[in-house]
Parts: structure tokens; sequence; C-alpha cells
């Protein structure tokens, strides 16, 4: 039983214990609380807990099978992509959307995909990169 003002990502992180989502400026504004809902990218801080009744939601949670991480943190990591860490729930999540919709996006429309999510640490290069690399483009890892 929710409240009907209780925003997504209370939900996520406190009542089902999900800390991946990370709360950010909770006014829609940086990306960092991104998860995916029936298919899209989604701010959980901005979206209503009982609009969620019946849809699909997820997590970054959900994207490694066990031990195995998924192609898009696999570059996150190859590309160096993560710094501090806080944005990238939110970017792995926005990408994922995005490459399951569109499995060879444009670099147009990788940065369309980007624009929401803000990230203060690592610049931008590195995870445009990864990005790429998930899509099957030829990028050289700069960790391996
Ligand atoms: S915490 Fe949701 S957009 Fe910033
Ligand atoms: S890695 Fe620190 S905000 Fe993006």
């Amino acid at each position: 039983m929710v409240r009907p003002r209780t925003p997504l990502v209370e939900v996520i992180r406190e009542r089902i214990g999900l800390t991946g989502t990370k709360h950010g400026c909770e006014s829609g504004a940086c990306g960092a609380c991104t998860i995916v809902l029936d298919g899209r990218p989604v701010l959980s801080c901005i979206t209503l807990a009982v609009d969620c009744d019946g849809k699909q939601v997820r997590t970054v949670e959900d994207l490694a099978d066990s031990d195995k991480l998924s192609k898009v943190q696999e570059a996150f990591l190859d590309q160096g992509a993560v710094q501090c860490g806080y944005c990238t729930p939110g970017m792995l999540m926005s990408v994922t959307a995005l490459l399951e919709r569109n499995p060879t996006p444009t670099h147009a429309e990788i940065r369309k995909a980007l624009e929401g999510n803000l990230c203060r640490c690592t610049g931008y290069n590195s995870i445009f990169d990864a990005v790429r690399q998930a899509a099957g483009e030829d990028v050289k890892p700069v960790f391996q």
C-alpha cells in the first residue's frame, strides 16, 4: 500500500530495498534515478508509484545475470566511464533502454538518449564511447 503521492524511487529504495537507483535532484533534472518502465527510461523521482501498478519496472539490479555483467555494464568498465558512480545506474538504464529498442543507434541518437543524464565526474566522452562499444562499434577499450 502506498500513498497517492509517493514517488516510485522511494518505493524502490526504501520499501523494496533496491538501492542501486539513486536519489539526486529529486526534481527531474539529473537522471540519477532513471529506471526502465515498460521498456522506456523514466525518472523515478517524478513518477508516482501508483501510476506503475501492473507495469514492468526494471532497475539497475536487473542488468547483471548473477556474476555476469550486461554488455552495457562491461562497456562502461572497458571505457573507464565510471568515476564516483553516482550517475552510473541511471546512465546504464537509459542506455539499456536505448539499445533494446534501437540496437544500432546513430551518434545523434546516443547523445539524445543521454541528454537527461548528468555526470559531474568522467566527462561524457568515455560514456559516449561505452555506448558505442555496447552497440557493437569498433571502439578500443581503455581498460582491459
Ligand atoms: S533524482 Fe530524479 S532526475 Fe534527479
Ligand atoms: S561518475 Fe560521478 S557523477 Fe558520473
